[in-house]
């Protein structure tokens, strides 16, 4: 038995993943994909400013990262000395954000000589599916599958042929579906961020009651632009005939809402499943925490024979096991990172990832 363990720590290397990418200071340590520990210092600071403030991220990403690791390590009961890689978030985000983490990432490569692994953060929230906590039965996603990846920065179908080959097949042109409900929320002043709020209320609401405008794109993009504008004028026209509208019709609102996001985001993913003949389907970013896009999921793998991966609620927001887990693959790959690397902001819009 001892020995049996011995070989599996020496098969799988020990990577600590760090992601700081936007307000989420989080540090993991994986063994392979098997997840010992992932701790999340989120900001509570950003709430009153209705959105995520940069300079304000970046100084709460310095006062937490310290106490993030140390406390990953802690929990996953390894030292520092005993890691064979550190994995860490390179972009895209805040930039502010990612010098924290990625700075944080080479002193300590610089003090132990630990190699280095850039992760691009939309790559993990893919590759959160091939994370499994111990003794967990865990069924990931064969290649090749697409990926949902909806988030408050990006709406994109991938086509996911291995670790190393993700093509994005569809994209916003415009707003990302995390934006469209954090921007809908605002307006009706219900707080940030305002998906999480929104899929409360519609649980309440009845989404057949108003219709908001859906685009009309070609292809596999995606646009929320006009959705957004549609809803705010809703709002404007009834709110002339009776300033308490919104109040009195915040769940139907919300639910209609959500149910539009939903309608347009499951619309072009079956589109995705049809034009390239996989009905392995995945759903994976912030926005994947919402129960409607969930059941929505549940609803056409039993319609139309999808297999589905929804990841756990832990890994739908940024987090570390995510970029610690696709660290492992780079690792297998030989891909380590130098210490000249720069955090990036963007990628572009069709860029493979
Ligand atoms: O992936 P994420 O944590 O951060 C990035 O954007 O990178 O996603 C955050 C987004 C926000 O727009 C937030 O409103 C949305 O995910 N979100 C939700 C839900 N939980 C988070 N949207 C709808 N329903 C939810 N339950």
């Amino acid at each position: 038995m001892v020995q049996q363990q011995m070989t599996q720590e020496k098969k799988y290397p020990l990577l600590l993943g760090i992601e700081s990418s936007c307000d989420d200071t989080s540090a993991a340590v994986v063994r392979g994909c098997e997840l010992l520990s992932n701790v999340i210092a989120s900001q509570a600071v950003h709430s009153a400013y209705g959105g995520v403030v940069p300079e304000m991220a970046s100084r709460a990403h310095q006062q937490n990262i310290v106490p993030v690791v140390s406390e990953a390590l802690k929990r996953a009961g390894v030292s520092v000395h005993d890691l064979d890689g550190i994995a860490f978030t390179a972009g895209p985000g805040l930039l502010g954000s990612l010098l924290v983490g990625v700075n944080f990432t080479k002193g300590l490569h610089l003090a132990l000589g630990t190699p280095l692994i850039s992760v691009n953060h939309l790559r993990a929230h893919v590759l959160a599916h091939f994370i499994y906590e111990p003794g967990e039965e865990h069924q990931s996603p064969e290649f090749p599958f697409l990926c949902l990846l909806v988030s408050g920065g990006n709406s994109q179908i991938i086509k996911v042929n291995s670790p190393y080959d993700m093509e994005v097949v569809g994209q916003t042109i415009d707003d990302a579906a995390g934006e469209a409900f954090d921007k809908c929320a605002k307006v009706m002043g219900l707080g940030y961020p305002g998906g999480p709020i929104v899929n409360k209320l519609a649980n309440e609401g009845n989404p057949l009651r108003f219709q908001f405008s859906k685009p009309q794109i070609k292809g596999l993009d995606y646009s929320f632009s006009g959705l957004k504008t549609s809803f705010l004028y809703t709002l404007r026209d009834e709110l002339k005939e009776n300033p308490n509208f919104i109040e009195e019709n915040k769940a139907d609102l919300c639910a209609s809402l959500q149910k539009t996001v939903i309608d347009i985001l499951m619309g072009k993913l079956l589109k995705a499943t049809k034009q390239y003949q996989i009905n392995r389907v995945a759903v994976a970013g912030g926005v994947s925490a919402n129960t409607g896009l969930r059941d929505a999921f549940a609803d056409y793998a039993s319609r139309y024979g999808w297999q589905i991966f929804i990841p756990k609620f832990a890994y739908t927001t940024d987090n570390a096991a995510m970029v610690a887990a696709a660290g492992y693959f780079s690792y297998l790959a030989g891909d380590f990172a130098s210490r000249d690397l720069v955090p990036f902001v963007r990628t572009t819009l069709k860029e493979n990832l």
